[in-house]
């Protein structure tokens, strides 16, 4: 059962952004589903790594956005970015080094970063963008 379900109330009305949004919560549910299913440590770090590269990806999408156009929040927002590549690649060098595990906490931990991070910060952009032709 997935975690988390997009809804319209996430909509950044970018399309591109939007689309990527949509994927990493698959890549979130799928993570969470492979921990429920007792899949193995090899299964387990490929699907982290799997999220911690999409999330990067992604968020070079939105700062390439804010640098193009010169984005007034930007800096706040890619220390936001920054923090979670952080604290993701923190975890998945523990995990390989099995110091950690795979836990609800953590799940809990990545689903709400990136539930609170989309509706408050990503969606404080849309009319910047917007207004600048991207949609
Ligand atoms: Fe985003
Ligand atoms: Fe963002």
């Amino acid at each position: 059962m997935p975690i988390i379900t997009w809804t319209e109330d996430m909509l950044v009305h970018v399309e591109k952004i939007d689309t990527q949004h949509k994927k990493l919560l698959v890549l979130l549910n799928d993570l969470n589903d492979a921990m429920n299913q007792g899949r193995d440590k090899k299964v387990l770090g490929n699907t982290i790594i799997a999220l911690a590269d999409y999330t990067y990806y992604h968020f070079m999408t939105e700062e390439k956005y804010f640098d193009q156009f010169q984005y007034p929040d930007s800096i706040r927002h890619k220390n936001e970015h920054q923090y979670f590549v952080e604290e993701v690649t923190r975890f998945q060098q523990q995990f390989d080094k099995g110091e950690t595990k795979l836990s609800e906490d953590i799940i809990l931990f990545l689903k709400s970063w990136v539930i609170n991070h989309i509706m408050k910060s990503d969606q404080k952009f849309s009319p910047f963008l917007n207004a600048r032709g991207i949609t």
